[in-house]
Formats: C-alpha cells, sequence, structure tokens
C-alpha cells in the first residue's frame, strides 16, 4: 500500500526501539498518521504489539488497513493524544511500554489535499486536523478580533509586524479561501524573496486551530503523571518536532523531568530531598536529518528529535 506521507528520521527513531528483551511489549505511536513509523517498528520486532493515535480519522481508517496485516498487535484510536494517552497507557496493561513516540504537526496528506484547507491554493480556510471539531480557519479569520489575530501571529507565527496584516484581514473580510488569503498577504507585504510571506501565517493559523502547543504540553503532563507514579518504567519518550515554539516546550521540559534538585537556585543547601528526577535526556542536542534525507524529503529540514529516558 503506497503512503501519502514520508516518514521522517525512520532509521533514527526505529533503532531507538527495536531491540527487546521481553517476550510481549507495547510501543504507542501517539501520532500514527500514516503508519510509516509504526509499520517499520511493528517489522523490528515479532515483541512489539502497537497502540496508535491520530485525531485525522482518514489518518486513523488508512493506517488501519496498511497495517492490517500485523492482526492483534495492533490497536488504533480516533482522538487527540492528551485525551487517549491514558487510554493508550492503560491497554498496555502490566505489559512493558518500550516507547512512546510523538510525530509532531500535519501529514503530507493533510497539506496536499486542498480541501482540507491547509494550503495558499486552497478554495476553502479549514485546517483542522480532525474534521468533527467546532474551530476551522474560516472562523478565525473572519470572526476574531483584530487584537487576537495580531497575538496569534506574534505568538505562534514569530511575526513582527502582525498588526499589518491582521488590519488587512479585518479590511477585507469575508476571506472565503487559502488561496484569497494568501494573495491578500502577498499584496500587503509587498515585495518579498525567499519564503512566500503567508507561510507563518498559516502556519500560526494552523497552531491556533488546532491547539497544537497546548495538546503537546498536555501529552507530556500525562506522561510524566504515569512516569511519577512508575507506570512508565524503563520507556522511552521520542518527539520529534518542526517548530521553533514546539522543540522549546520538550527541550524545557525534559530539562525538569532530569532535575533531581528543584529547591529554588539562591537556596545553599539542598532540602527537597534531590530525588525529582524521572529519568535522563538521552539527545543533548537534537537529531536532525542527514543532507541525504533532506535531499529526499524536503519536509525532513526542520525536524527535530528529542529522546528522553524514563528510569
Ligand atoms: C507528521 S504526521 C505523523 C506521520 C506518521 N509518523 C507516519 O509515519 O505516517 C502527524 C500526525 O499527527 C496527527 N496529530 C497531530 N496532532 C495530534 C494530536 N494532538 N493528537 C492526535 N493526533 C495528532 C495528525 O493528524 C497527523 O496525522
Amino acid at each position: 500500500m503506497d503512503s501519502p506521507h514520508i516518514p521522517v528520521l525512520l532509521d533514527e527513531v526505529v533503532k531507538e526501539f527495536s531491540s527487546t528483551e521481553f517476550d510481549k511489549v507495547f510501543f504507542i505511536d501517539a501520532t500514527i498518521g500514516y503508519g510509516g513509523h509504526s509499520k517499520a517498528i511493528l517489522e523490528s520486532s515479532q515483541n512489539i504489539h502497537l497502540i496508535g493515535i491520530d485525531r485525522d480519522s482518514e489518518a486513523v481508517e488508512f493506517s488501519k488497513k496498511r497495517l492490517n496485516s500485523f492482526g492483534s498487535r495492533i490497536n488504533i484510536l480516533h482522538g487527540t493524544f492528551s485525551e487517549k494517552i491514558n487510554e493508550a497507557i492503560k491497554l498496555a496493561g502490566d505489559n512493558k511500554i518500550i516507547g512512546i513516540l510523538a510525530d509532531i504537526g500535519v501529514s503530507s496528506l493533510q497539506l496536499d489535499k486542498i480541501d482540507r484547507g491547509f494550503s495558499f491554493d486552497s478554495p476553502n480556510l479549514d485546517m483542522r486536523m480532525n474534521q468533527n471539531d467546532e474551530l476551522t480557519a474560516y472562523k478565525i479569520i473572519n470572526n476574531y478580533s483584530q487584537y487576537k489575530l495580531e497575538q496569534i501571529f506574534k505568538d505562534f507565527g514569530e511575526i513582527r509586524n502582525s498588526k499589518k496584516i491582521a488590519t488587512a484581514i479585518i479590511n477585507n473580510r469575508p476571506i472565503e479561501s487559502g488561496l484569497e488569503l494568501a494573495n491578500l498577504i502577498e499584496k500587503t507585504e509587498g515585495r518579498w524573496s525567499g519564503t512566500h510571506p503567508a507561510t507563518q501565517i498559516f502556519q500560526a493559523i494552523r497552531i491556533e486551530v488546532n491547539g497544537e502547543l497546548n495538546q503537546l504540553e498536555n501529552l507530556l503532563k500525562e506522561i510524566e503523571l504515569f512516569a511519577r507514579n512508575n507506570k512508565l518504567n524503563g520507556s522511552k519518550i521520542a518527539i520529534i518536532t518542526f517548530h521553533s515554539l514546539e522543540d522549546r516546550i520538550v527541550k524545557d521540559k525534559f530539562r525538569d523531568w532530569a532535575n533531581s534538585c528543584i529547591c529554588p537556585p539562591e537556596v545553599m543547601k539542598c532540602s527537597c530531598g534531590d530525588n525529582h528526577d524521572i529519568g535522563e535526556i538521552l539527545t543533548k542536542k537534537p537529531i536532525i536529518a542527514t543532507e541525504k534525507e533532506i535531499s529526499k524529503n524536503r519536509r525532513s529540514r526542520s525536524a527535530k528529535l528529542r529522546l528522553f529516558q524514563i528510569n
């Protein structure tokens, strides 16, 4: 079965999870997408059982079909990872969970199917990863206040002239399509070189539509809770991000998790017990794609993989 999505950093991820000394272990793919990483991990060892999660029903259907030959070794859940991670960890029962992977962001299929409304030439403004969600890009572009638009462009797109673009949007409402929005941003920005000026605006809207940063923060919070309750002993956490804000969230959280002493810095003598870490950071610097991978798959150029080993 051909996949519409090329998994990034595939060898690097599979290498981390392929060997196991147990008879039966579980692996949780929190963003199963089109099953690329999952398939390779399932193929790497007969002992691995997989629980997949995705909020996109098209991705769930696709990966169920693609991984069908693994029979009872797979179980795929539809929903966000922040709400389903609980169920996934419980489904593993008393078996060891060797790892949890989250390959955050959009898939190539979501980007390439123009009626999903993610791209500059889309005939609509949608951008929902889960088509049952209420909030769409259309509602944001046509209903949000100027202030709120400026905020999301600044916070999630890291754009300096967010006021100019938010004003142009307000003055040109209603805006019906991705194409109309991209053209408006291009006109507002005037001459440009390099990346299309709408890239960061579209990214900011997508992050807002799907609550992407909250999702990631909540996933990490849930994982920490389970780890502190000794439910993830020996598990490895692998997070791939494509955006600096997301990478920062992962980096900071992993640093907290590895911190044994949580006394305030001004305290002279430790009084917290010095036993608050839940494991160790395996990647001081994130793993990035090789030139070879980037030449085959441009999407991989901004991917960053960070790994954490829970004790
Ligand atoms: C980059 S793709 C994953 C591709 C996958 N690793 C593969 O090899 O095919 C990201 C997937 O994560 C899903 N996703 C993003 N945020 C999610 C969330 N908060 N909860 C569940 N799924 C999410 C998207 O719907 C998309 O299918």
